[in-house]
């Protein structure tokens, strides 16, 4: 993710995607449908390695119907493209993190608060737990897509080039990027810093030109996107915890039969089953090679100034969407249950 997403080799593998998913019969094997599934991570992200599981597992179950074909890299465009590009059924999945999410339904706002989940325990068993995660899964329906499972993507933290934070204040005058929401642009405003909003390929460009200060993601962004080469700062301040999601084509998801669609549904656990082993993995990695080879200085400031400065971002979106107070309040039982945040992650 160290180029820019818009390549013209990238460009011109769109087009032919598209070109393809028109003409639809482009396969060599004419009578099976084609499945698209686009991403932003590498290869040897545990995003690609679940769905690469997925691809399997459906070619194995149902390979005289069905090819899965997996684009990483953002070869499909931004997550944002890609959503677009679901949206209509020009692919039939992608991964867009649940921070993007929010332009297509406002119930999305739920899982970008920041501080909403007190531990990583509160925040597993509220995804897993379908009462919290189907009104909001469901709420892109008439959008045109719906989301089938989620990823965990750890917590999200501050980075920066030379100024550690270790304070809110620390942030002032910084020029910090953010996912393209609503939320997260408000919430560094009540931090004070100055939010950057861009699409993840561009990151790393902008910060080794100094076009941005730093930004916030979790630990494998140090290292798999390279980011830990230009920032040497990384503070444990876990302003939130943004799981990504799995989102399918409703058009595609019902042209399939019942037991198809249970096929598929039985992937879409494998999905989230694969991602969460391998993540704990990855990030413990990720932590090491950034610690010694990239000579990342792990920081772990006292989080309360950090809680405080966005708890006024928890009412504001709550009174402004009030459907979701009945989810936001069975979090808190989770959270209530699970209350210790560990700074480790790896639970
Ligand atoms: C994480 C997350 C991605 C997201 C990225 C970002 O890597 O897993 O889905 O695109 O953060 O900050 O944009």
């Amino acid at each position: 993710m160290k180029s820019s997403n818009h390549s013209p080799y990238k460009l011109f593998l769109l087009a032919l995607v598209l070109t393809c998913t028109a003409l639809s019969g482009c396969s060599a094997a004419q009578h099976k449908r084609i499945v698209r599934i686009g991403h932003n991570q590498s290869t040897s992200h545990p995003t690609h390695v679940a769905l690469t599981a997925f691809k399997d597992f459906i070619n194995e179950r149902l390979g005289d119907k069905y090819v899965v074909e997996v684009y990483p890299s953002e070869l499909l465009g931004s997550q944002t493209d890609m959503v677009q590009l679901t949206q209509t059924g020009a692919i039939d999945y992608c991964i867009a993190s649940n921070a993007i999410l929010e332009t297509f339904s406002k119930n999305y706002e739920l899982f970008n608060l920041p501080y909403l989940f007190a531990s990583t325990e509160a925040y597993h068993h509220s995804m897993d737990d379908k009462k919290i995660t189907e009104p909001i899964f469901s709420s892109t329906r008439k959008a045109g897509f719906t989301a089938v499972t989620w990823l965990d993507a750890g917590t999200r933290n501050f980075y920066t080039v030379s100024k550690p934070i270790e304070s809110p204040a620390d942030l002032k005058g910084l020029k910090i990027r953010v996912q393209q929401s609503p939320t997260n642009i408000e919430m560094m405003r009540l931090l004070g810093g100055s939010a950057t909003p861009m699409g993840f390929g561009d990151v790393y460009t902008a910060l080794q030109s100094n076009i941005i200060d730093g930004a916030e993601n979790n630990e494998m962004a140090l290292t798999d996107n390279g980011h830990g080469d230009v920032c040497k700062y990384y503070s444990y301040d876990m302003h939130q915890m943004v799981p990504d999601i799995l989102i399918g084509n409703n058009m595609f998801i019902e042209s399939m039969s019942p037991e198809e669609q249970a096929v598929f549904e039985e992937g879409y656990r494998l999905v989230n089953d694969v991602q969460r082993r391998e993540w704990i993995k990855a990030v413990k990695a990720a932590r090491q090679k950034a610690a010694g080879q990239q000579k990342v200085q792990f920081l772990y400031p006292d989080q309360a100034p950090f809680v405080q400065a966005c708890s006024p971002l928890h009412r504001s979106v709550l009174l402004s969407n009030p459907a979701i107070q009945p989810i936001y309040d069975q979090i808190q039982e989770y959270n209530n249950q699970y209350p210790t945040l560990s700074e480790d992650n790896e639970s």
